[in-house]
């Protein structure tokens, strides 16, 4: 990669902290004309049996966005060897998360055609050779991509990397190169979240692959990468829900359930499950909330002040409608703290009153992936989850990944609230 265009990808990645817009600056480069440069010195390097050389990419079957709105499309794709710090997942299972279907709808503009899925869980196939800390058939969840090097992630926030844009929307790496080939060798993105999981192999940096223990399923663990670390992390990490306190979550899918779950574990004393599903409003009790609100029938805002004795220590706004975020400020206490998680269409904007926040000293979070370090948070969701203390496993449904198309549809439907698709017996 020439210098000229590392400095512009930086200008690149600078501008998406206004997030205005995902989509890369420059189309994806031809990768034999950029000469591979690093797979071509693995060839001196004593471990170079780790390698594929460029070139001799490994086929896969992926399912591919190549229009707005459209359902995915599966393909036969290839992916390059993975470069010095990256690993290749050979997929066992794929959580799917709103996120994606923001993505298919393109509420978040990003580079296309690409290949989309960020839950990924399976199994280490092949390591690049600066690669240190996960081997060959380690089990890993795979999570969001991060710097590692900005402000944010040296002081323990990755998930507001400065890059956080360009690693995870784009479409591919900082430089602009992808690993990914369409079957005519034209180039795809990838990278999505780091990883491009709808698809039976993926490559990712070292950085945003989790070894997790053997003794779990694997094929259940993909969807701790996203939205269950980020409404667990929401409430451990970003607001700190502690004992006694008095917790909503408005929207009660899987980011909002995985909070209730958490607020219970925390000691929350108080936690209401906000949501239009009365299925997921029964589910919701089941998991630990003392309270739920149909907000169909029943204005949110004044039964939270009522059930909480004026309004409550913490809200998470989980179902990315911005009406329902001003109930969750609304909702909130004297010094309480709104989080948001919900993704709205780029440039939404929130209307609330001033006064009204600024006398009794409310707070209004921004919050990405829960604010957590997925290394070891992700362990830690794992150890409550074997002690029976966060029973994710209660939010999934499996499909196969041919039928990936009508899971999605099953989540927007409110049919499944997690929805994991299962790579076993496809063939690339
Ligand atoms: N910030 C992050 O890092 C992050 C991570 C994961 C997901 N997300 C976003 O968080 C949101 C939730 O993700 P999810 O996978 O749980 O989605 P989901 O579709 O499973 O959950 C959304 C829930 O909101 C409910 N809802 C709809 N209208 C409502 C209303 N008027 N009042 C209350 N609830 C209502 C839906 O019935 C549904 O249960 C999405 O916007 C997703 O894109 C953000
Ligand atoms: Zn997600
Ligand atoms: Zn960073």
């Amino acid at each position: 990669m020439a210098a000229g265009g590392s400095r512009e990808v930086i200008r690149y990645a600078a501008d998406q902290n206004g997030l205005s817009s995902f989509r890369p600056l420059h189309r994806l480069k031809d990768k034999a004309a950029a000469g591979h440069a690093a797979n071509v010195k693995m060839k001196e390097h004593p471990m170079e049996h780790r390698y594929q050389p460029a070139g001799h990419g490994r086929r896969i079957l992926a399912a591919v966005l190549r229009a707005a709105c459209e359902p995915l499309a599966f393909e036969p794709a290839v992916l390059e060897a993975p470069r010095r710090q990256e690993v290749l997942v050979r997929m066992v299972a794929t959580g799917i998360c709103h996120t994606d279907m923001v993505i298919r709808d393109q509420l978040y503009q990003t580079g296309m055609p690409m290949i989309l899925g960020h839950e990924g869980a399976g199994i280490v196939e092949q390591i690049g050779e600066d690669v240190t800390t996960v081997a060959v058939g380690d089990h890993v969840v795979m999570t969001y991509a991060y710097c590692g090097l900005c402000a944010p992630c040296a002081t323990g926030h990755p998930a507001h990397c400065a890059h956080m844009g360009a690693l995870n929307f784009a479409g591919g790496r900082l430089d602009g190169s992808s690993s990914a080939r369409a079957a005519d060798g034209s180039p795809l993105h990838d990278h999505f979240f780091g990883q491009s999981s709808f698809a039976t192999h993926a490559i990712a940096s070292e950085l945003n692959v989790v070894r997790i223990r053997k003794d779990v399923p694997l094929e259940l663990m993909g969807p701790l990468g996203c939205g269950l670390q980020t409404g667990a992390g929401a409430v451990l990490h970003a607001l700190r829900v502690g004992a006694g306190a008095s917790f909503v979550a408005f929207g009660a899918g899987a980011v909002g359930l995985a909070a209730v779950m958490a607020a219970k574990a925390a000691g929350a004393t108080t936690v209401i499950a906000v949501d239009v599903h009365p299925a997921r409003l029964e589910l919701a009790r089941e998991l630990g909330a003392t309270h739920t609100i149909d907000s169909r029938t029943t204005d949110p805002v004044l039964e939270v002040r009522r059930l909480t004795g004026g309004g409550a220590d913490f809200t998470l706004e989980g179902s990315g409608r911005p009406e329902v975020l001003r109930q969750a400020i609304d909702s909130l206490g004297i010094l309480g703290t709104c989080g948001i998680v919900g993704a709205t269409r780029q440039g939404t904007e929130v209307a609330f009153n001033v006064n009204d926040v600024m006398i009794p000293g409310r707070r209004i979070m921004g919050i990405v992936q829960g604010d957590v370090v997925s290394r070891t948070f992700i362990p830690q969701l794992i150890e409550l989850y074997l002690q029976g203390r966060f029973p994710f496993d209660r939010l999934v449904r499996f499909y196969p990944f041919d039928q990936l198309t009508q899971a999605m549809a099953d989540s927007e439907r409110g049919v499944a609230i997690k929805p994991i698709v299962r790579f076993e017996g496809v063939v690339a």
